[in-house]
Parts: structure tokens; sequence; C-alpha cells
């Protein structure tokens, strides 16, 4: 079955562009994003790849580390490392997992047969400091990912972690945002002494947490 939200990350040890990695023990307490590609040598990868490391300092300021991964050998990640750099502008800056024999394409379901027997969709697992899965998404191969979004996903996953409030509709940073229902007034009234707005009492907006 499927991996689902809240489901632990399965763990498992791989070569990559930085050397082996043994997942859990590379993550430690931080957050993790994990995505996959169809294969190397391919276009819409290749400007993946240069934007996640021009956003790298983005994603190290959240303490989100981040690994890519295609079923292509180590070999042949290296030789395409040397395109991104010369064609996106931005050298490669974090690992790339090799997965030749398809192993973690299959513990994380990254193979989806109606797409391709052989290759990988571009699946994005983010996972938390516990291990456990906090999104899923899953891109055709055609289509390349808007990682701003990611980020902009990650800031509302961690504000959840951390101040108990979710983030409405089209949420940016800064912005207002949303007391989840299950926070009473009560906890409600220690957690935002500067008191929220309730629209309807299923809907109280709070300036966004600093
Ligand atoms: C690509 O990564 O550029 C790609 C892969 C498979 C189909 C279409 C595009």
């Amino acid at each position: 079955m499927a991996l689902q939200l809240g489901d632990e990350a399965p763990d498992f040890t791989a070569d990559s562009t930085d050397g082996p990695i043994h997942f859990h023990q590379w993550l430690g307490s931080s957050w993790g994003v994990l995505f996959s590609h169809p294969k190397d040598f391919t276009p819409v990868c290749t400007t993946e790849l240069g934007r996640v490391s021009a956003l790298k300092p983005e994603f190290d300021k959240r303490g989100v580390k981040v690994a890519g991964l295609s079923v292509d050998t180590l070999e042949s990640h290296q030789k395409w490392v040397g395109d991104i750099q010369e064609t996106q502008g931005h050298a490669l800056n974090f690992p790339l997992l090799a997965d030749p024999d398809k192993k973690v394409a299959n513990l994380y379901g990254m193979i989806h047969p109606n797409a391709s027997d052989t290759a990988t969709v571009r699946s994005v697992f983010v996972i938390g400091p516990d291990k456990k899965i906090k999104l899923t998404l899953t891109y055709p191969a055609s289509t390349g990912r808007n990682f701003d979004e990611l980020l902009r996903v990650i800031d509302s996953l961690q504000l959840t972690a951390k101040h108990k409030v979710a983030t409405p509709v089209d949420w940016k940073h800064g912005d207002d945002v949303i007391i989840v229902p299950s926070v009473s007034d009560a906890d409600a009234k220690i957690q935002h002494p500067g008191g929220w707005k309730t629209l309807k009492p299923y809907l109280r907006v709070v300036p966004q947490p600093k």
C-alpha cells in the first residue's frame, strides 16, 4: 500500500553523489525532503536540480535536509551533474541518490506502472524530525515542480508543529494564520496573549506567531 501521511519514512542505505547515506542517520533530528525524478540526462529534471541547488540556503534556514533520487547509477549521476552547473548556473549542492536496483523507489512507491514500469515519477516526501511523513506529492514526468510552493508548505508545517496554527488558502509567510480547532479559547489565550479575531467560533484568525 502507498505510504500515507503519518507513516514512518522507510529507512534505507544508498550511494549518493555525497557518498553513502544511511537515511535516518543522515536526517538526524532535521526535517527532510526526499524527491524523485524520472531519469538522468532529461531536460525537466536538469532544471529542477538547478533550482533546488539555488534554493538550498532557504532549505538550510528552515533546518531541512534535501535529497534527490533517480533510478540511475552513481556513475551516471556524476556524469550528469556537470550539465546542471553548466546550464542552470548552480552546482548540485545536495545528495542525489543512486537507485539502479529501484530499492528506494519501491520502498517509497515512486514507480507508477501506469506511467512507466522502469522510471520514477516526480514524487516528493516531506519528513518531520520524528521521521513521519508530513506531505506527499506526485507529479507527472512532464511537469516540473514548484519548489517555492514546497518551501511555503514547509513553513506551514513548521508553524503547525510549533504553534498549533493552520494556514488559510494561498497563505504566504507573514500573513495571518488560523488557530486550529482542537485548541480551546482558554488555551488560545495563553498561546496568543495579543488576542485573535473570531469570524466564526471555528474560524479564529491571529497574526503569524514569530
Ligand atoms: C524530463 O525530466 O525532462 C522528462 C522526463 C520524462 C518525460 C518528459 C520529460
